[in-house]
Parts: structure tokens; sequence; C-alpha cells
């Protein structure tokens, strides 16, 4: 099932709003552009919170998951080490994403769409498909996964907004 080959990277992905904080990634450093690398909304408590998050869903998952109609892989191991794998791609993703923003000059928290959604997602799974853990997706799986994942990120963060969590909605 879809949901649970993607819930790691969502909770990776969604964790480091509450986690974060502190020193940023790139340590306040700049590129040749004058421009942050990735700017002080990428954290490295965010980032090994959102691994921690994620790898622990994967714990919870190998837990539930085998035996089920649901299963995916057929070790409850192979849940754990794909909710680590999966944790890494997302956040590399959303690092890349950030990245990418802070060349074009955007700062940290202007919208940019697609970028800010996408990334973490599509990352989680070349992680996993990279280390063999990513089961056969047809083309209706990968536009349902980008759908849903628009579509709830954008959700989950007007939330996150509204709870007075996060300074911008998305
Ligand atoms: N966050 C963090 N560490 C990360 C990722 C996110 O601490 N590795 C926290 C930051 O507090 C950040 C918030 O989660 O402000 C929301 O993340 P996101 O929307 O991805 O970052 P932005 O602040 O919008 O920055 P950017 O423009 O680079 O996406
Ligand atoms: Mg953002």
């Amino acid at each position: 099932m879809l949901l649970i080959l993607v819930l790691p990277a969502y909770l990776a992905n969604a964790s480091p709003v509450i986690l974060g904080g502190g020193a940023p990634v790139d340590l306040g450093r700049k590129l040749g552009d004058g421009r942050r690398i990735f700017g002080d909304g990428k954290t490295w408590r965010g980032l090994v919170g959102g691994i921690a998050a994620g790898t622990l869903t994967g714990i919870i998952l190998a837990y539930l998951v085998p035996g089920t109609s649901y299963t995916i892989y057929p070790s409850a191991g192979a849940y754990v080490e794909a909710g680590f794998l999966a944790s890494c791609g997302a956040l590399f993703g959303d690092l890349a994403g950030s990245f990418i923003k802070r060349r074009s000059g955007m700062k940290p928290g202007r919208p940019y769409l697609l970028l800010d959604q996408l990334p973490f997602i599509i990352f989680a799974l070349l992680f996993l498909a990279a280390f063999g853990l990513l089961p056969a997706l047809s083309l209706f799986d990968w536009a349902v996964i980008l759908a849903a994942t628009l579509v709830l990120h954008s959700a989950t963060n007007w939330m996150a907004h509204r709870l007075g969590w996060k300074k911008v909605p998305w």
C-alpha cells in the first residue's frame, strides 16, 4: 500500500517544524554568489530529528505491517531500513530544494511552487530505489503519490501555521 511506503518520508519531512532550531546546517556559510548555502530554515536539529522520526516510523511499521495484507517487504528489518533510507532521502531532497531556492535568491520561507512540496518525496523514493527497497510502481502510482503529496503538504503546512508552529502557511 502506497501510504505505508511514503509514511516515514512524510514524518521525516514534517517533524523538523517542531524539532528544528539551533545551528543551521550550512553554519551560516555563503557561496560565491553571496547567498547562504541552505539558509537558517535548515538546521542540524531538524535534520537529525527528521531522520530519527522517520526511522522510528519505520520501526513502528515493522511491528504493525508484516503478516497483514499491506505487506511490502519480506522481513520486519526491511521496514526499519526503508524508514531510515526514505528519511535520509526526504531530508536530502528538502536541502536540495532550499539550495536551489537560495541560488535563485529567495529568502527562507518564501513560497516556491512544487520545489517546496515535491523534492523530499522524490528523493525519498530514489534513495529506496538505490538500495533495492522501492517496490515496482506504475505511472499511476507515481501520479497518486505526487498529487497526494502536493495536497497533503499544503494542508499540513497550513495547519501547522494555524497552530503557530510555522511562520508561513506553506
Ligand atoms: N526545519 C529545520 N531543519 C530542517 C528542515 C526544516 O529546522 N532540516 C524547520 C525550520 O524551522 C523551518 C521549518 O522547519 O523554518 C519549515 O521548513 P521549510 O518550510 O522546509 O523551510 P523554510 O524555512 O521555508 O526554508 P526554505 O525557504 O529553505 O524552504
Ligand atoms: Mg518553506
